[in-house]
């Protein structure tokens, strides 16, 4: 499939769209253009119809524009969407998940990539709600090319220029190329706590919210792998297109792992796995008199460690949760458990791990390198482990 949509709002630097598109077309990609209404105020759509040899779309009603363009087709059909030049509008019906325009709701039906170019004056871009906005959806996983200083179209030397076309060429090709490299890969992540119960409205688990594991999987996806995620009870919504596998107990966490373990290229295991267990479960709700005097606990399967031994061709990576010596602790994990790689974050941090939309990791390998993150969003970090598993596949490992 190579074809992508290229969304053009109403920015004076709008005519470099043109040279967007040929940079495309030369690499053999079919480019459907949508433009909003005001965009047509600057340029005329029978100039990109004459360039891309489409239909320019436009509004989402127009009688003209036949069924096999609505906005759900077409969703399926493209593998990027690139929006260049994007005012601050349109970032921020976007942040919003406002949908009253065909480009604002095709963003909300499309599963592929997208990515974002900014164009303004530079008060606009520095304003406090668009750097909000774009915030925002940098933690739903879209991908930015800043705009650049230079002169502006309002006379002022300022942030705010679209970004040369070539680096919003060259970053679209990265997402494209990645879009496929995990193409036949079978995927199999955890993510959220376990729940342990002694009686059936008691238990022992974790604050995991699941983010860390869902963003892990909505980035395999949009590298084209099949993933099948095993998740414990979140209150946040699974990326569309994984297969979903809920589980509450360590237990039936390790039942699904080993179901489709045989079958799968890459175990993540971002899973926050409860390490005990109540020795007993009670069917019925321990009375409040009945308290017991005593609580027995046991541990868990440890279902990384199990699935380690019989590794094989597979990729493994753990997550590993430390409140001290973090680097030393997950080296020692990653070789107990036999990973290529464990992911350390330190969760007495402020502002990132469980819960949080933030994370700050170190990557650490089994011969004791390591790859330290900075504060960024889980949506980023999930791409640095999956640059990294990339290479491990890409050098058949
Ligand atoms: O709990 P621990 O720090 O050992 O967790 C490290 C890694 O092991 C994590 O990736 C976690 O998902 C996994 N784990 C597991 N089964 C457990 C406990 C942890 O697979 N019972």
């Amino acid at each position: 499939m190579k074809k992508i949509a290229l969304g053009i709002c109403s920015s004076i630097s709008i005519y470099k769209a043109c040279e967007i598109i040929r940079s495309f077309q030369k690499e053999d990609y079919e480019v459907q253009v949508i433009m909003t209404e005001n965009a047509t105020k600057l340029i005329s759509p029978r100039l990109f119809s004459a360039l891309t040899g489409r239909r320019v779309i436009v509004d989402l009603f127009k009688d003209e524009f036949p069924d096999e363009i609505a906005h759900v087709e077409l969703a399926g059909e493209v593998s990027l969407l690139l929006v260049a030049p994007a005012t601050a509008n349109m970032i921020g019906k976007f942040a919003s998940g406002i949908a009253d325009d065909f480009l604002s709701t095709f963003h909300l039906a499309v599963k592929c990539p997208v990515l974002i170019a900014p164009a303004m004056n530079e008060a606009m871009f520095l304003h406090k709600q668009t750097q909000a906005n774009i915030k925002k959806l940098r933690e739903t996983g879209v991908r930015f090319v800043e705009p650049e200083k230079g002169y502006l179209a309002c006379k002022d030397e300022g942030w705010g220029r679209l970004a040369p076309v070539e680096k919003i060429v060259d970053t679209s090709f990265q997402l494209l190329h990645r879009s496929q490299s995990f193409a036949g890969r079978i995927f199999l992540i955890t993510a959220g706590p376990t729940r342990e119960y002694s009686d059936p409205v008691r238990y022992l688990s974790n604050p995991s919210s699941g983010k860390m594991g869902y963003e892990l999987a909505r980035e395999a996806l949009q590298r084209g792998a099949e993933v099948i995620l095993v998740s414990g009870p979140t209150h946040i919504i699974p990326p569309p297109g994984a297969r979903i596998k809920w589980v509450q107990t360590a237990e039936e966490m390790e039942r699904e792992v080993a179901r489709f373990f045989p079958k799968a290229d890459v175990l993540v295991m971002a899973a926050a796995v409860a390490d005990h267990r109540f020795s007993t479960v009670s069917s019925q709700k321990i009375k409040k008199q009945k308290k017991p005097k005593t609580i027995h606990l046991v541990p868990t399967p440890d279902i990384l460690q199990k699935f380690g031994k019989k590794k094989g061709k597979r990729i493994l990576v753990g997550f590993a949760a430390e409140t001290e010596k973090v680097e030393e602790n997950a080296l020692k994990k990653a070789m107990q458990k036999n990973l290529d790689m464990i992911v350390a974050n330190d969760i007495t941090k402020k502002g990132t791990g469980f819960g949080s939309d933030y994370n700050q990791v170190t990557l650490v390998f089994p011969d004791g390198k390591s790859i330290r993150s900075s504060k960024r969003t889980k949506s980023e970090i999930s791409a640095m482990v999956m640059d990294v598993i990339e290479e491990k596949i890409g050098k058949g490992s």
